[in-house]
């Protein structure tokens, strides 16, 4: 048996849900992969706590979604940020699901980055250290060793990156586009309805799926950053926001939306990698579909992607996520994927 000593970072719905599994799975993670997980510092906006023994994660989780903050509990270290207490921690495994921010990747980044110069693996639900630094935080792990796998960061349970780079060996990715926000999707399906913008956004907030800070769904950047993460993984590019044309589903009215509808076609917001003479072009926009195509077919809380190349032909894949429990296992499948021998 395999012990793997764990530090969540953030302990919102997703490394809640990533409690939940240890709760539902631990004997068969046991069993049928020989690892244990305890996890041994948990931090929120609060401050870090440390408990070498480990967390139970009931208690831990149930805490958390009774409002309670880790500088209440009995194992919180004063005056420690989690990046310092990951500078020393004896830790095998990080499970970063602290909140998106693109100007600084604060605290994602710099955790992240301590973790994986320590040779401490990390699992990443967050998309913005990979989006500012998707390079730099690769030559860190290849030169010390670390693991860092990131498959929930793109459409949360959908194995996106793991197709990319497992499953298309030597393929020329000739057109990729996708609906890689249920949020916004959810929110243009509720409001062809009928329903508004703003109780969607509230639905989609409710079931813990909308990003902390909403404008990064319907503006377009989440999509953006996942856009950039597949890029990076298995396009075969190096790029950052930046060349990607952004623009989101804020515009887009009702009444807009049923009259599409009544021509038989719907409006979603896609990501497109297209390819042209001087390499590819990257965008995320609001797009026209016939009713017939796959993605037009994505509806409320699904994602889609298709990914046509020169070897494998044309595929298609979707996801229904309308909790973040799928998001969470993600972030289990790659640590598993990291840990078993
Ligand atoms: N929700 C989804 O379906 C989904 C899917 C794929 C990827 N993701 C990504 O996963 C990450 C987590 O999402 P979520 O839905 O769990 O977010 P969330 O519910 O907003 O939780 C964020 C957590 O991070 C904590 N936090 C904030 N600032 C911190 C800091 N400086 N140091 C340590 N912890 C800090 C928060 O603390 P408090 O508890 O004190 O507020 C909270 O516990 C995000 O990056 C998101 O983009 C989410």
């Amino acid at each position: 048996m395999k012990i793997i000593n764990a530090a969540l970072v953030g302990l919102g719905n997703v490394n809640r849900n990533f409690l939940k599994i240890l709760e539902m799975k631990s004997e068969r993670l046991r069993s049928q992969y020989a690892l244990a997980f305890r996890v041994v510092c948990a931090a929120d906006s609060s401050g870090v706590a440390i408990a070498p023994n480990g967390f139970e994660p009931a208690t831990l989780r149930r805490f958390k979604e009774q409002g309670g903050r880790v500088c209440d509990l009995d194992e919180f270290v004063a005056g420690q940020s989690i990046q310092q207490a990951l500078s020393s921690l004896a830790c095998d495994l990080v499970l970063e699901g602290s909140p998106v921010n693109l100007a600084h990747g604060e605290p994602g980044l710099s955790v992240t980055r301590t973790a994986l110069e320590r040779g401490i693996s990390v699992v990443l639900a967050n998309k913005g250290p990979l989006v500012l630094a998707f390079g730099e935080l690769h030559e860190i792990a290849a030169r010390t060793g670390a693991g860092l796998a990131f498959s929930a960061t793109v459409c949360g349970a959908l194995p996106v990156v793991n197709i990319g780079r497992r499953d298309l060996v030597a393929a020329d990715v000739t057109l990729l586009r996708g609906i890689f926000n249920s949020t916004s999707n959810f929110i243009l399906d509720e409001m062809v309805t009928g329903r508004s913008y703003a109780e969607a956004l509230a639905e989609a907030q409710a079931r813990g799926i909308a990003e902390a800070d909403p404008s990064l769904d319907v503006e377009g950047w989440d999509t953006a950053n996942k856009l950039v993460i597949i890029a990076n993984s298995f396009l075969g590019v190096d790029i950052t926001l930046a060349d990607v044309s952004v623009q989101g589903i804020t515009q887009i009215s009702s009444t807009q939306l049923q009259a599409e509808l009544a021509r038989g076609q719907t409006i979603k917001l896609l990501a497109t990698a297209t390819t042209t003479p001087a390499g590819y072009a990257f965008a995320v926009a609001p797009v026209v579909l016939e009713k017939g195509e796959f993605l037009a077919n994505c509806s409320g809380w699904e994602m889609g992607i298709e990914i046509h190349s020169d070897l494998y032909g044309q595929m298609y894949y979707k996801l229904w996520e309308r909790e973040p429990l799928p998001t969470a296992a993600a972030m289990l499948r790659d640590a598993v994927n990291l840990f078993q021998t």
